[in-house]
């Protein structure tokens, strides 16, 4: 998916393939305390530009603790971004013939770090008969007495499906028979009702919790994540980060403390554009007879089906070619016949790329009833 990226979004003028929702300016950053980043340079001026806080600062593990019911400050790391903090887990973690089960398709991550690392990796599908969920009758199949870790993503990307508690329940339930970890890229949150959210961390005392200010914050461009987990975890992550990273930077922290401090603010300001963007994707879908989907529940990705004869590469390719409107190919998430689509752009993109997508399909094949 990130070679797809990598190789297209820049020629893209409808890029509704991303699962950030609408990324903030500086402006609008700095503009959080209605002071325009009075309050932002008061905390940055007098900083030393040295290393700062190698772990991450006192008051951004505060503030990170808040977003959790049972975590304390010593059970946060701060990263590069969720990829860091997933990274990090799984390097200290898995071992060579170490056993992993990794929700799929989900993030990439998730199971090509631990196969890199030697892992025989099983893969737990999910099922889009089933709202994209995975079956627990088949994690009982897949799991072993020497399995170490579970990895799941949830929401998922790329269906931006939300794994309840009682299923993450059921799964804590099994991996606690044969005592494994479960490691979960949190970074989706469902913005329809973002207090109905399960960590992990807090139902489970193997669980270990990825996050970011990527995607539900909107700041991708300060590359600032964190790993949650238990004591003796957190001190193992330690020992392996200290090969990885020195730390995130002082300004990057002392903007992610500035930003975690307004999350109110940006969490209302990321519920209209995504309440709103939701409005209008739902209505195209139900004009527009090729395509279907599961609708995420106020989460940033979707995985819309395509009623298409071709294949799904040369289809995007083509539209982005003709019509300037990105998507990522259900083929990177080893999906064909779907695509990712991130409806949580600025709506005059996502209206005018909707609507290309249309155009394009009626020109290619016809119109369909
Ligand atoms: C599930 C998931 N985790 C992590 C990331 C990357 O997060 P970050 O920007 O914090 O590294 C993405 C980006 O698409 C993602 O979808």
């Amino acid at each position: 998916m990130e070679d797809w990226l990598n190789v297209w979004e820049k020629s893209a003028t409808y890029d509704i393939a991303q699962s950030t929702i609408s990324s903030m300016t500086m402006n609008e950053i700095l503009n959080l305390d209605g002071r325009n980043g009075a309050e932002f340079y008061s905390l940055l001026n007098d900083q030393k530009m040295n290393y700062g806080w190698i772990e991450g600062s006192h008051e951004f593990k505060q503030e990170v603790a808040k977003l959790y019911h049972n975590v304390d400050d010593e059970n946060i790391l701060q990263t590069n971004g969720a990829t860091g903090a997933n990274f990090l887990a799984l390097y200290a973690l898995i071992e060579p013939g170490d056993h992993v089960i990794a929700e799929y398709p989900s993030y990439q991550q998730l199971y090509d770090i631990p196969k890199s690392l030697g892992a025989k990796v099983d893969l737990w599908k999910i099922h889009e008969a089933d709202n994209w969920y995975p079956s627990i009758d088949e994690l009982k199949q897949l799991i072993q007495p020497n399995t170490k870790l579970i990895c799941l993503n949830n929401a998922n990307n790329p269906t931006g499906t939300i794994l309840n508690r009682e299923f993450l329940l059921e799964v804590v339930a099994l991996a606690k028979s044969i005592g494994a970890y479960i490691l979960v890229d949190e970074v989706y949150l469902p913005l329809d009702d973002p207090n109905q959210f399960v960590s992990i961390v807090d139902i489970y005392d193997r669980g270990i919790a990825t996050n970011s200010l990527s995607k539900t914050y909107s700041v991708p461009g300060i590359r600032v994540g964190w790993v949650v987990a238990n004591h003796e975890l957190i001190d193992l992550f330690r020992k392996y980060r200290d090969y990885t990273m020195i730390c995130s930077g002082v300004f990057n922290d002392l903007m992610a403390v500035y930003i975690l401090r307004h999350r109110k603010q940006i969490i209302a300001r990321n519920q209209k554009i995504v309440l709103n963007n939701l409005k209008i994707y739902k209505n195209w879908i139900e004009n527009e007879p090729r395509v279907s989907v599961i609708l995420p529940k106020a989460v940033s990705t979707s995985f819309p089906k395509l009623d298409i004869p071709d294949d799904i590469e040369e289809f995007c390719i083509k539209l982005l070619k003709t019509k300037g409107v990105l998507l990522v190919p259900g083929t990177r998430f080893d999906t064909p016949g779907h695509v990712r689509l991130g409806y949580c752009t600025d709506e005059a993109t996502l209206s005018n790329g909707l609507t290309k997508i249309s155009e394009f399909m009626i020109e290619q094949y016809g119109v369909k009833n």
